[in-house]
């Protein structure tokens, strides 16, 4: 497979290990991250892997940012939605600042980073869009009304833009992690995660590269007559 795959926080976490097997599968892969300068150098230094510095809040920054990554490697035939952010507090204490920041980097972002490729996919008859949802948004979670809101509009998301796009030969599709070994889950107090992972049956937390392998069959040929479904990779946490 020798396609341009465009990761969103792709240089750190579930997004790093996406970018590096797209990589491996054959893709020329563009990561792109919000802030994590140090980070993104490291990713590039160690993989190889172009990075590009944008917000994915922001449109006209996604789309100056696709554009040069277009320049760069060539139309984006495959879109992973990756970057998001989380802001957890019980709802009597969540600020509407911590609510709308996780809609516009986990919801707004989507469609940001999206919306700019689709216009080229559907003239070439061919793209895979895959969204990073999330258990959270599959059983909503304490202390997440905005982040589980958001998980779970990526399906929303997906089921309309798979019926928009089939005739066009474009899918899309969402995975939807449980709790993975990501800086984002080590930042849980250590009594909720250790709670958390005595929920999930497995007995442990899943590692970025089972995520990665998910995202990589819906990125392929292969997966051609696979649209607006749910992979869940949870360790049997939960079923929906
Ligand atoms: N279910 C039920 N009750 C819970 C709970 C839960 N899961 N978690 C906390 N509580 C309770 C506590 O026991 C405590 O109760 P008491 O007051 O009776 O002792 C109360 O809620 C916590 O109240 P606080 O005022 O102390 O809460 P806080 O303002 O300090 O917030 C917190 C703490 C933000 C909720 C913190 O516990 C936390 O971060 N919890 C984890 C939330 C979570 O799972 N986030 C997922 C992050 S990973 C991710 O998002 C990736 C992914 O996709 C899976």
């Amino acid at each position: 497979m020798s396609r341009v795959a465009l990761v969103t926080g792709g240089s750190r976490g579930i997004g790093a290990a996406i970018s590096k097997k797209l990589q491996a599968d054959g893709c020329s892969v563009a990561a792109t991250y919000a802030g994590n300068d140090e980070a993104a150098a490291a990713f590039s230094a160690e993989t190889g892997i172009k990075t590009y510095k944008w917000n994915v809040a922001d449109y006209d920054s996604s789309k100056a940012g696709i554009a040069q990554v277009e320049a760069d490697l060539g139309p984006v035939e495959i879109v992973v939605a990756n970057a998001g952010i989380t802001r957890d507090a019980p709802f009597h204490k969540m600020s509407p600042e911590q609510w709308q920041q996780v809609i516009d980097t986990n919801l707004t972002g989507v469609f940001n980073t999206v919306h700019p490729v689709w216009p080229g996919m559907r003239e070439r008859k061919f793209g895979r869009v895959i969204v990073i949802s999330s258990v959270n948004g599959q059983k909503g979670q304490f202390a997440q009304v905005n982040y589980a809101a958001t998980k779970a509009g990526d399906l929303g998301i997906v089921r309309s833009l798979a019926q928009e796009g089939a005739r066009a030969g474009i899918t899309a599709n969402a995975v939807c992690p449980g709790y993975i070994a990501t800086e984002m889950v080590m930042a849980v107090p250590e009594k909720v995660r250790e709670s958390i992972i005595g929920m999930i049956p497995a007995g442990r937390l899943g590692e970025p590269e089972e995520i990665a392998r998910c995202v990589a069959f819906l990125a392929s040929d292969d997966a051609g007559f696979v649209n607006g479904s749910t992979i869940s990779a949870n360790g049997a946490q939960f079923f929906s």
